[in-house]
């Protein structure tokens, strides 16, 4: 599958690199610009390139947004990700590192309102870029990433590129109540925890 990275700093460069051990291609897109991606593509290789965000955009099969937050309002062209499956994997934090308060909403439930028609997961956004670069071949039980979603069809294409990368994909919910779970100051937020660990706390 070819996957759009919208944001190469420390958790999309991570991705990269993963991604492409798992046999994915990807398209890199960063705010200043495809030519500054030189050093992270030497080390890439062939299945990596870089573009622009709007043309990572098109080309992605499957987009992933791992920008600050804020940085992701009006970002990308909605034409390019209308009926494409789009990954938030961002985190929507206040000054000082704490939850941001959204009156009870999901993070993504607001990405939702700034690309309708794309089929939003959130996914990714859990985990530390340093547990991801290695989780997901460690030996040992595999730890959970996660999809929260209302479009169920997206939500499998998500987990079945989560289990290529090693991980368990667990099915959160919807983008409210999945979300809620899975954003700052919820339950599954930056604890690595096995399938079985996360579904204990989800059912609680
Ligand atoms: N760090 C983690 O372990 C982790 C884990 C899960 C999720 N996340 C989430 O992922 C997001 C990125 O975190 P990070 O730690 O990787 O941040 P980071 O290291 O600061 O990287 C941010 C990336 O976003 C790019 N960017 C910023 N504004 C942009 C714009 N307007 N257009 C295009 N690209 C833009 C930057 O481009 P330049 O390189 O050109 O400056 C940079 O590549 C955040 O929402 C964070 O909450 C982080």
């Amino acid at each position: 599958m070819t996957i759009g990275i919208i944001g190469t700093g420390r958790i999309g460069s991570t991705l990269a690199r993963i991604l492409v051990a798992a046999g994915h291609r990807v398209v890199l897109a960063n705010a200043h610009g495809p030519h500054t991606l030189g050093p992270l593509l030497a080390g890439l290789g062939p299945a990596a390139r870089a573009a622009t965000v709007a043309e990572a955009a098109e080309r992605a099969e499957l987009l992933v947004l791992m920008v600050p937050f804020d940085s992701a309002r009006g970002l990308v062209p909605r034409a390019a990700v209308r009926d494409k499956t789009v990954v938030d994997a961002m985190n929507a934090f206040a000054d000082g590192g704490t939850p941001r308060k959204l009156d009870g909403r999901a993070s993504s439930e607001i990405v939702a309102e700034w690309y309708p028609g794309a089929r939003l997961v959130k996914s990714l956004n859990t985990m530390h870029f340093e547990t991801l670069a290695t989780a997901g071949t460690a030996s040992g039980e595999r730890l959970a990433h996660y999809t929260a979603g209302d479009d169920a069809g997206a939500k499998e294409i998500v987990a079945k590129m989560l289990t290529g990368l090693g991980f368990a994909a667990v099915d959160t919910g919807s983008l409210h109540s999945g979300g809620i779970l899975q954003q700052p100051g919820g339950p599954l937020f930056n604890r690595p925890l096995t399938e079985a660990q996360a579904s204990a706390w989800i059912s609680r």
